[in-house]
């Protein structure tokens, strides 16, 4: 289902990242945009084997690597057609037999602060909710990320409670039920 996702925002456009790949998005575009949105401060809240400097070679691998885990879509401003940002989707089936989907994104440093990834969050939710199936998000937030906790929450996103699935090592888990 995932792998289908694509949508419209008010300024934003977003599309799985090979879907696209024929005309608007070819691969070297990828890899360069991979490049230019995973600078230090980008990944600094994001796993540690993320940070570092991206070259063309450790761009390609980190393609590769989403890839195999695991749906990720590229979030275009619709004004300049660049890629500003990246979601990463990762859908497993839950116990109610719905999905459980756990929701990253993170956007180049020079869109921080105009509400892209508000945008970006809310039209992923209402893509979701006008899905069949029986759907709760997840997301993860590292202790030193407040914007992120904003934007979830802004989004409809609660947080859970430690102890429930839990938060672990400084992060506090989100969820959002849709069934
Ligand atoms: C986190 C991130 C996605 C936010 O993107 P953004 O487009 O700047 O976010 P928005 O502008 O939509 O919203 C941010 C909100 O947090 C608020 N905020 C920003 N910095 C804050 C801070 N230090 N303390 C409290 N609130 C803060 C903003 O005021 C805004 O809330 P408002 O709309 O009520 O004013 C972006 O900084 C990013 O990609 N960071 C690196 C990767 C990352 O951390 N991804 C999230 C992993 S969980």
């Amino acid at each position: 289902m995932l792998e289908k996702c694509t949508f419209e925002t008010e300024r934003l456009r977003v599309i799985e990242w090979h879907a696209g790949a024929a005309d608007r998005w070819p691969r070297p575009d990828l890899t360069d945009a991979v490049r230019s949105i995973l600078t230090p401060a980008v990944t600094r809240s994001l796993p540690p084997g993320w940070q570092g400097q991206y070259s063309a070679e450790r761009a390609r691998t980190w393609i590769e690597e989403q890839d195999a885990e695991s749906t990720v879509l590229v979030v275009a401003e619709k004004a300049s057609g660049e890629i500003i940002g990246l979601v990463l989707l990762s859908e497993m089936t839950s116990e109610q037999g719905g999905a459980d989907v756990q929701v990253g994104y993170l956007l180049a440093e020079h869109a921080w602060g105009r509400g892209f990834a508000s945008e970006l969050v809310a039209g992923f939710v209402d893509w979701c909710r006008q899905r069949t199936e029986q759907l709760v998000l997840y997301a993860g937030v590292g202790a030193d990320n407040p914007a992120s906790n904003r934007v979830l929450e802004k989004c409809g996103f609660s947080p859970v409670e430690t102890g429930e699935t839990g938060s672990d090592h400084g992060e506090q888990k989100y969820r959002l039920d849709l069934r």
